[in-house]
């Protein structure tokens, strides 16, 4: 069965262009973001790769270690990574995985057989501290991810991880947030004084701070 949110994401050890990997040392007490493309030397993933190169200070920002994947050797990704520094003038600085017998991607559920037998789809895995899944997605080959979508997710998930607060739709860093249901209107008063009823069952508050 696929991976739910709330499964441990499965350890796994590989060779990447960083070296030999093991995901759980390699994350640490960190988050991290797993996410396949489906082939070296492809259009959409060099823009995508480079984007990711472009934004590890916003997941560093985050505690977040990201790891990318396809089922290409590693001397493709090596080759490659040239490639996707001349187009999008980014440098590969996270470890790309090489997982050519596919055993992460079967552990993860990355190939789509209705998509491709051979190729990974554009899967992303979420993962917290505590080695769970927090949040998947699955794209297309032919749709290019939004990895600033990745990261508003990863602001969602630790705020609310940290305070009983759930966040609205297109929810940014620094916009009110919903205090859960879970929370009576007596415990919303101490805990967010001053929070808005907008119906009795959705009321909001400014987000939390520390
Ligand atoms: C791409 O990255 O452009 C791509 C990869 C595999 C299949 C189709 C498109």
């Amino acid at each position: 069965m696929a991976l739910q949110l709330g499964d441990v994401a499965p350890d796994f050890t590989a060779e990447s262009t960083e070296g030999e990997l093991n995901f759980y040392d390699f994350l640490g007490d960190s988050w991290g973001v797993l996410f396949s493309h489906p082939a070296d030397f492809t259009p959409v993933c060099t823009t995508e790769l480079g984007r990711v190169a472009a934004l590890k200070g916003e997941f560093d920002k985050r505690n977040t270690k990201v790891v990318g994947l396809s089922v290409d050797a590693i001397g493709n990704h090596e080759k490659w990574s040239q490639d996707i520094e001349d187009v999008t003038g980014s440098k590969l600085n996270f470890p790309l995985v090489a997982d050519t017998d596919r055993k992460v991607a079967d552990l993860y559920g990355m190939i789509h057989p209705n998509a491709s037998d051979t190729m990974t789809v554009r899967s992303v895995f979420v993962v917290g501290p505590d080695h769970k899944v927090k949040l998947t997605l699955t794209y297309p080959a032919a749709t290019g991810r939004d990895f600033n979508e990745i990261l508003r997710t990863i602001d969602s998930l630790q705020l609310t991880a940290k305070h009983k607060v759930a966040t609205p739709a297109d929810w940014r860093q620094g916009e009110d947030v919903i205090i859960t249901t879970a929370v009576s209107d007596e415990q919303a008063a101490e805990l967010f004084p001053g929070y808005e009823t907008v119906k009795p069952y959705l009321r909001k508050t400014p987000q939390p701070t520390s």
